[in-house]
């Protein structure tokens, strides 16, 4: 009964809080968060001992594994997810989405019906694997499997007025195991998984693809997803416990809540077709298509996401950590559309690049988080990724940086203008091997060179339909010298780096930056080419009111001005394939006449060469 008590102390105390004067609520708010570790560290201790609490423990729980899975929960688990599994530990607030709340027994990621407790193995493969995008680590990592099962089972006694038959549901098992019910063959035709096969799954036929993009217009999808399934559809939506919720971006696969840590494999999209996600808007999708044409649509969502290389202990792609800007010969184009810029978001080891864009600049993935070490941290970053492609001229002495990312909204406020920021060393010739100032702008001995664009949409609002044109951003471009964190100063120098072209369409900000190469201002990075020069990024989203240091941020990453190729290099490949030709024609030549030869008796058997 004690325990019962307790979280009601913790609440009550937490409602103090609010009738507190104004002046007093920085120190309050501090004293609360004390107190409230404080009744939270008395509750695990309360609750965490060992006893009989399991006494009426219902069924589709394995009683003789709960002591363990307790032991577990409150070492691993109670942190985010709560004493009584309420969804309230200590970490709860500072978490996007939040820690799931089990009383209710509301489970997203289901082989179930939509509103049903999922299968003792949905939640197994949920603690080893994570959710993917949130704050819910992978247990696999650091648990044994049998930890695993055993908290598993004790996460299941948390869920109250419920309980787990563990009964497969065969309509969606059917999708599972490959045989759509329509039809009683593979998902998408004959042979099962054949199409689905390897880690990037790229082998499903385009026509199924083509009829999965019919099936996502006809289904709507976009009304939450956006029109190239961003997540820029709906701003105002609700998850079932009051937050604020935003539709998966499928460009991100490697964020899907279910991806399993398998970000590539269709199924795992199939399977939320199927069954919906419980607490979200996202709903199920049994009743509008059939299981085959459930796989198409998740052949279609699943083509969307570019394929990188993916690091197993972040779950997200490998960063391409340096960025190679391309010899242009004359003067680059500067226009985002324009065909020199056009290339493949995906790793171009794992597809091939096409004819027309195999000289063009490749798109480098760079990772992103929120900025935590100092001021206003940021623990939820709305980007957690750019994409960085570069040309340069020696014609005009200039370098062109076009940077991307998504974001589903746009502040609409100009007091919280949208931004992106590159970050060069001040003084690249004062340092010395791979020396680097420090990564947030900079240090007292290693100045940084930032270039930043402020940007607001025009004629732009979260709330309109999507826009085919995209919108036309205002930019306002300020260079920075920092000195540290409390040493950030605009130069007073007329500007040299100018953005000359930006768009945000579909959820995605385009902005390209231009700037010589070398210049008169003391404060400026000067780039030479064929050198490894640090780089690195800053961005901040207006819609989520991040600005100063409440942004987020990347490491060093490296970018060289390639050179342009020796003209033996365009010449010397036609040269040795004529030789080569030549070379086969004659061996042609020698066989037939050796034969000919040969056959007219000219020469013996053992006159032949051996
Ligand atoms: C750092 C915080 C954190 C820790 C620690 C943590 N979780 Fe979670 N967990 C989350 C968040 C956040 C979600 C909800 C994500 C969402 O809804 O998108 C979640 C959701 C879940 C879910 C719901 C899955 C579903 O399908 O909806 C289960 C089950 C779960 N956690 C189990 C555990 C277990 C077991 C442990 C300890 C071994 C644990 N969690 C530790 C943050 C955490
Ligand atoms: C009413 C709004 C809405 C509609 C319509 C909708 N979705 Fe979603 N969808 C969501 C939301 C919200 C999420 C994110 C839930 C979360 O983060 O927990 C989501 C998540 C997803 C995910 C990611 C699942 C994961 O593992 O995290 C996929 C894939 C998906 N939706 C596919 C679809 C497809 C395909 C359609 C159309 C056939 C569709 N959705 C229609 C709201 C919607």
């Amino acid at each position: 009964m004690v325990q019962k008590v307790l979280p009601q102390v913790v609440g009550n105390n937490l409602n103090l809080t609010v009738t507190k004067p104004k002046h007093m609520e920085m120190t309050m708010t501090n004293n609360n968060y004390i107190k409230r570790l404080f009744m939270f560290f008395l509750a695990v201790a309360l609750f965490a001992a060992p006893g009989a609490v399991f006494a009426g423990v219902p069924d589709g729980v394995k009683k003789d594994l709960l002591e363990k899975g307790k032991k577990v929960y409150f070492k691993r688990c109670v942190w985010c997810h709560g004493v009584e599994g309420g969804g309230d530990g200590p970490s709860a607030e500072r978490l996007y989405t939040r820690p799931r709340n089990f009383i209710q027994g509301t489970f997203k990621i289901r082989t179930t019906d939509s509103g049903e407790l999922p299968m003792e193995s949905d939640l197994i493969k949920t603690v080893k694997n994570g959710l993917q995008g949130s704050a819910m680590p992978a247990w696999g990592e650091f648990l044994s499997e049998d930890e695993i099962v055993a908290v598993v089972n004790f996460v299941k006694t948390l869920v109250q007025d419920r309980s787990f038959d563990d009964t497969e549901d065969e309509e969606v098992n059917n999708v599972i195991t490959g045989i759509a019910a329509d039809n009683g063959k593979g998902p998408l035709g004959d042979a099962p998984w054949a199409a689905t096969k390897g880690p990037y799954h790229l082998g499903v036929p385009q026509e199924h693809i083509d009829a999965g993009k019919e099936l996502f217009i006809k289904n709507k999808c976009m009304e939450c997803h956006g029109g190239e399934g961003r997540g820029d559809g709906n701003p105002t939506m609700k998850d079932d416990w009051g937050f604020p919720i935003v539709a998966a971006n499928w460009q991100e696969c490697w964020n899907f809540r279910g991806a399993r840590r398998d970000p590539f494999n269709p199924f795992n999209v199939a399977r939320t077709i199927s069954t919906g996600l419980n607490g979200s808007p996202m709903p199920n999708f049994r009743e509008q298509m059939t299981g085959k044409e459930r796989w198409q649509v998740a052949a279609f969502v699943n083509s969307l996401c570019p394929r990188k290389k993916i690091d197993p202990l972040t779950n997200k792609p490998v960063p391409d950590f340096l960025i190679q800007s391309v010899y242009t010969e004359g003067p680059v184009v500067p226009k985002i559309d324009d065909p020199s810029w056009q290339s493949s978001y995906t790793d171009h080891r794992i597809v091939p690049l096409s004819e027309e864009t195999i000289e063009n600049p490749m798109r480098h993935y760079i990772a992103m988080a929120g900025q935590i070490t100092r001021g206003k941290r940021n623990f939820d970053p709305k980007t957690d990724n750019l994409w960085v492609s570069s040309r340069w001229s020696a014609e005009e002495n200039a370098v062109y940086y076009l940077v991307e990312f998504d974001n589903r909204f746009l502040s609409t406020d100009p007091e919280y203008p949208d931004a992106v920021a590159i970050q060069w060393p001040g003084q690249l010739q004062d340092l010395f091997g791979a020396e680097k100032p420090y990564f947030i702008y900079g240090d007292s001995k290693k100045p940084v060179d930032v270039w930043k664009a402020n940007f607001l949409a025009k004629d732009y609002n979260a709330t309109n339909p999507p826009n085919e044109k995209g919108y036309q951003l205002d930019v306002t471009v300020q260079e920075f010298k920092g000195n540290g964190f409390d040493a950030i100063s605009e130069k007073e120098s007329e500007g040299k780096v100018e953005v000359v072209d930006s768009i945000f369409h579909q959820g995605r900000v385009k902005v390209m930056f231009k700037r010589s190469l070398t210049t008169e201002g003391a404060d400026d990075v000067q780039i030479p080419s064929e050198q490894f020069i640090p780089v690195s990024f800053m961005q901040w989203a207006g819609w989520d009111k991040e600005h100063d240091e409440h942004m987020a941020i990347s490491t060093w990453y490296y970018t060289i001005l390639k050179p342009a190729l020796p003209a033996s290099l365009y010449y010397m490949p036609p040269i040795i394939a004529a030789v080569f030709i030549c070379f086969q024609g004659w061996l042609v030549w020698m066989t037939k006449r050796t034969r000919k030869m040969y056959d007219e008796g000219k020469v013996q058997r053992d006159e032949l060469p051996k």
